[in-house]
């Protein structure tokens, strides 16, 4: 599995979406990060809009949802066409129930653990995920210092995926940029959440460019 840099558009001008998309032509996936005001104290945007982007984009949609009742609301951004839904570990009441009914919607099933949520419980049902998200700050906001912290257990989630044999994605959000992207490559990740560090770029797809390649180089054979 290759590199991928998922750009999200937090911290981009939400009142040109179909714009800010197409400045990243060379992103992997467009991250859309859907807050509900309760799992955290923001609100952003829901599957009508994410439907009305998804018509103006090629690229595909990876919904990170911060919302509450994931098991309830969730199988709707499938059906709103995101090709990757991620729910919270934390949030949800029945995450493998909830992970076959998203891949059964035909999106891949992504699940996120905040950082003082530890991987080791979750090592059972991997095989159900498309992918793990581990966040690298606390949800709810853009532009946020990386975590140091989270590293370790980057390191042991690569170690679960890899012992079971499976080809989970394993993403990393929250302060990735080029001055700490290769330590989430080292550790173990392969697939990048940047906000801040795209949109606030003068050039933002060689930004995406640029991380994908500093991913790569950093990351240890595997
Ligand atoms: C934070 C969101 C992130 C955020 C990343 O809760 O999940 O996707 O937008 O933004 P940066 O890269 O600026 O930390
Ligand atoms: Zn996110």
């Amino acid at each position: 599995m290759g590199f991928q840099i998922t750009p999200s558009i937090l911290n981009a001008d939400l009142s040109l979406l179909a714009h800010e998309v197409g400045r990243i032509p060379s992103s992997d996936w467009v991250h859309v990060d859907v807050m509900d005001g309760h799992f955290v104290p923001n609100l952003t945007v829901g599957a009508p809009v994410i439907e009305s982007l998804r018509r103006h984009t090629k690229l595909p949609i990876d919904a990170h949802l911060m919302i509450e009742e994931p098991d309830r609301w969730a199988p709707e951004y499938a059906e709103a066409g995101c090709g990757s839904v991620t729910f919270h570990a934390e949030a949800a009441h029945a995450p493998v129930r909830l992970a076959r009914e998203l891949r059964a919607k035909g999106a891949r099933a992504g699940m996120a653990l905040k950082p003082a949520t530890p991987v080791e419980p979750f090592g059972d049902m991997l095989g159900e995920l498309d992918m793990l998200l581990l966040m690298t700050v606390e949800p709810g906001f853009g532009g946020q210092e990386f975590l140091d912290i989270v590293l370790p257990k980057i390191r042991r989630a690569r170690s679960l995926i890899s012992a079971a044999g499976l080809e989970v994605r394993l993403q990393v959000d929250g302060g990735v940029s080029p001055d700490t992207i290769e330590r989430c490559a080292e550790a173990g990740a392969d697939t990048f959440v940047a906000g801040s560090a795209v949109f606030g770029a003068d050039d933002p797809d060689a930004m995406v460019k640029q991380l994908r390649d500093q991913a790569a180089r950093a990351a240890t054979p595997r």
